[in-house]
């Protein structure tokens, strides 16, 4: 065989093992890998139709290379059998493909009405008003007054239902291994829910906005962490006590080789004119600060990343991002509050980055806790 016949197939066997390659059935966004009820029942609805079509492929496949084989032309010169106009192969080839759409849409239908139909809330749900805002997530629990922005806390084992709405373009809710996607859509209330259970490993879930909203839209991720009851209890209670938020507003960070001051950060805070945008709880005790359509920063030291899941909330890291916010991701809102000369620019970093990391006590946990499906 001449050597070309093989490097024709080189290169789509390449590509081929070179798509394969690249999946991971268990990544940290993977939706074959799921965790939740809904995410699930989507899964068993595509596994079995999956396999329906694994059957009627390797039949037609079957069929196709039996006749090729066995009817070949082996120099016959006379017509085959002409079966055109055969009313029992017309009936036969009508009712098997009627007989897969029934079998397909019979689950289908019943998975649709399981998972996707609004459910009414009660008291034993954990109801969160999700907020899309270009390119960051707000997150309210009315239950507990809490307001936070990206990384959403739910305990296991409670079924979470979430009312999504946007406040400017389309954007789309989508946290793989929990549930599917669904769309938050301005002066429209959307509803998403799902369940957890004892199988559900608590950790960190990876999600993204799955619609397309211009600007940093590939930036905009959000990650829910699913904990232990007791934990969430813990992260309830460090928002609802004011005094508790600022405990640790005193003290020093070492920030890329800047001393930072905690206190210094605090009153620039209010200097810079941070304040005028993000809320933070306790700030002024009994005076609500920001405006709710920018991101809360209530307790910030807890959580694990920052800009909507783009760096790891670590004080290096939240330096770059308010020294220069659209080189970390381009076109978002957030000032530029320096300018490159500014002599002070450094330590004022410095001093902001200890305030922000120092709200929040037991910000060391949250911080800890790992993606599953890794990083
Ligand atoms: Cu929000 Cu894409």
């Amino acid at each position: 065989m001449p050597a070309n016949r093989w490097t024709r197939y080189a290169l789509p066997t390449a590509l081929v093992l070179l798509a394969v390659s690249g999946c991971a059935f268990d990544g940290p966004r993977s939706t074959l890998d799921p965790v939740a009820y809904v995410a699930r029942e989507q899964m068993e609805l595509f596994t079995f139709t999956f396999q329906l079509s694994l059957f009627v492929m390797a039949i037609v496949v079957g069929v196709l290379a039996y006749a090729l084989i066995r009817y070949r032309h082996a120099g016959k010169k006379e017509l085959p059998n002409q079966t055109h106009g055969s009313v029992p192969l017309e009936v036969t080839w009508t009712l098997i493909p009627v007989i897969i759409v029934v079998l397909i849409a019979v689950p289908t239908v019943r998975t649709i009405f399981e998972t996707e139909q609004r459910v009414e809330p009660t008291s034993e749900d954990l109801i969160v008003n999700v907020r899309g805002y270009q390119w960051w997530w707000a997150f309210e629990y009315p239950e507990y007054g809490i307001v936070t922005a990206n990384e959403l806390h739910v305990p296991r084992g409670r079924r979470v239902v979430l009312n999504l709405t946007s406040m400017d373009v389309l954007h789309s809710f989508w946290v793989p291994k929990l549930a599917g996607k669904r769309d938050l859509i301005p002066n429209q209330d959307n509803q998403l829910w799902f369940t957890t259970d004892e199988d559900t490993p608590t950790g960190i879930y990876l999600g993204h906005c799955a619609e397309l909203c211009l600007g940093a839209h590939a930036y905009m991720r959000m990650r829910v962490m699913v904990d232990e009851p007791q934990e969430f209890e813990g992260w309830v209670e460090s928002f609802q006590d004011e005094g508790a938020q600022q405990v640790q507003a005193s003290g020093t960070l070492d920030v890329g080789g800047v001393t930072g001051s905690v206190d210094e950060g605090r009153v620039l805070f209010g200097q810079k004119g941070c304040a005028g945008c993000h809320t933070i709880e306790g700030y002024y005790p009994g005076v609500t600060i920001g405006d709710p359509d920018f991101p809360n920063l209530t307790n910030f030291g807890q959580r694990t990343t920052i800009a909507a899941g783009v760096l790891e909330n670590t004080p290096e890291n939240l330096a770059r991002w308010l020294r220069d916010p659209q080189e970390v991701k381009p076109t978002n809102y957030m000032p530029t509050l320096w300018s490159e000369d500014d002599p002070l620019r450094e330590e004022q970093i410095a001093d902001l980055v200890a305030y922000l990391l120092s709200l929040g006590a037991d910000g060391e946990e949250q911080a800890q806790a790992s993606v599953v499906g890794g990083n």
